[in-house]
């Protein structure tokens, strides 16, 4: 089936739902009317006529005169009577409630005034359009080891076509995220991961199993979204830097714990593995960047404390990698930055060895914030992404620039490299996706991955 008729057919049997069931929800209809009109007066804080209405178990015992409603008798329910014009008439002091919420409260009595299961989430269902008004940025960009595939973040779903086939239409795969912020093949090539979440609700990551793009499982961790993160290089996890601070490792076996390595005092927005997966190497909102110990989940050193952000990391064998809106790109030789400190093991009271300068390996100065850093499989060859309508790319053995896309379309927001370096994908704060083949710059593939409205 065509994506888009996939998804219309979600559509309408979600309407169809709707449409025939006459059930009034508690929590999905009731207890928002309660909290909008009510809670000001009938909480813990304040509970005039000794009725809370904040608490499904209160709304149950009722107030001062006993039960809220006769279960079947809306007519016999004080419930019903107070807000339908009884003195003294609820809500105090405001405008009646409109007819059709009066209505609604009587139809929840009638029905019995039945308590359904809370929803895991009260927030709103993230609504994935048809198509958009406006292309969305793209907030991240991955391309499969072997480079024939590109997926792209545009906001709750991930688009995901063949680079050489322009006569197909995206797939869409639709997640519960409000915002993804990270997307990746895993290593293998076998599945695609979307991680984000809901800001200031959950983190959710959604394993999808390719070529089909099935959705194998999501996972909601913790309170806040997921930044982005990166593969372990034997496929088995995913790491992903966290609002709360910490890096989480999320395993792909949705049995399995994720672990959480409490690390920065701020946003940790990026994470990267070195290739051995050993370490983890990360960056964040505090302005530093820190390696830790995958096996003791223990931070072993604190690299480096910028003047600015560090937006993203990345990792070969011999350095880790850190740019920012300093408009700094740095390595860090692990051998020097690490001497000593892991065969203490002294873990996070760890005491530098080495002097920063002895351990930093710098690149050239960046034109400016660093966006985004993304290196090949191989770890040969790293992309740099700023807010210029440019790629750098250079190769990490000797940190030398090898080529330059410039000229793109506008301030590129993500990268990706496939396995050997040799194709580039770049994902554009103006909603277009391009893959170019790194040696000739030749432009292989340039499209806007979602559905826009045209306008007339
Ligand atoms: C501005 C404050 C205020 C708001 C808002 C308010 N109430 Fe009240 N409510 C009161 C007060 C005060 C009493 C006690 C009245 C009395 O004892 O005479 C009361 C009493 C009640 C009672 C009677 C409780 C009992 O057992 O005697 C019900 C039922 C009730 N409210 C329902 C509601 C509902 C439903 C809403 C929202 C639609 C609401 N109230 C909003 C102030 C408020």
């Amino acid at each position: 089936m065509h994506p888009a008729a996939f998804l219309l057919c979600i559509l309408l049997a979600g309407a169809a739902h709707v449409a025939h069931a006459a059930d009034v929800s508690y929590h999905r209809e009731v207890w928002p009317l309660f909290k909008r009109h009510c809670v000001g007066c009938h909480s813990a804080q304040k509970s005039k006529g000794a009725l809370r209405l904040d608490e499904v178990a209160a709304v149950q015992k009722g107030g001062q005169s006993g039960a809220l409603f006769v279960a079947g008798k809306p007519e016999a329910s004080l419930l019903i009577k107070q807000v339908s014009g009884e003195a003294p008439e609820m809500p105090i002091d405001a405008p009646p409630l409109p007819p059709e919420k009066v209505a609604l409260l009587r139809q929840w009595v009638a029905q019995g005034a039945p308590f359904d299961a809370p929803p895991a989430s009260t927030a709103p269902a993230v609504v994935i359009p048809a198509a958009y008004p406006s292309a969305p940025s793209i907030a991240s960009v991955a391309l499969s080891p072997d480079g024939k595939w590109v997926a792209a973040a545009c906001r709750s779903e991930v688009a995901f076509f063949a680079v050489d086939d322009n006569t197909s239409a995206p797939r869409r795969l639709p997640t519960d995220c409000d915002l993804i912020s990270h997307v990746e093949f895993s290593p293998d090539g076998a599945r695609l991961v979307a991680a984000g979440g809901t800001p200031q609700r959950f983190g959710a990551v959604t394993f999808f199993a390719l070529p089909a793009g099935r959705m194998e499982h999501t996972r909601r961790h913790g309170r806040d979204t997921f930044f982005r993160g990166s593969f372990a290089p034997d496929g088995r996890a995913i790491a992903l830097g966290g609002a709360d601070g910490a890096a989480h490792i999320v395993p792909v076996d949705a049995a399995a714990k994720i672990q959480s390595i409490e690390l920065h005092s701020d946003w940790v927005l990026d994470v990267a593995y070195t290739p051995d997966g050993k370490q983890l190497v990360t960056g964040g909102r505090d302005k530093t960047a820190k390696v830790s110990s995958v096996e003791t989940l223990r931070l072993l050193r604190m690299v480096d404390q910028s003047s600015d952000i560090i937006s993203s990391v990345a990792s070969d064998a011999l350095a880790a990698v850190a740019g920012g809106y300093a408009r700094t790109l740095t390595g860090y030789d692990y051998k020097v930055a690490l001497a000593g400190v892991e065969v203490t093991g002294s873990g996070n009271g760890a005491q530098p060895v080495n002097r920063r300068d002895q351990y930093v390996r710098p690149f050239e100065g960046q034109p400016d914030a660093v966006q985004d850093l993304a290196t090949s499989g191989d770890r040969k060859w790293l992309a740099v992404a700023t807010r210029q309508p440019e790629v750098r790319i250079y190769q990490t053995s000797d940190r030398a620039r090898k080529t330059t896309l410039s000229k793109l379309s506008g301030p590129v927001n993500a990268v990706a490299l496939d396995l050997n370096g040799t194709r580039l994908a770049v994902g554009g704060r103006d909603g277009l996706v391009q893959v170019y083949e790194v040696a000739t710059g030749k432009l292989l593939r340039s499209l806007t991955p979602v559905p826009v409205t045209v306008r007339p």
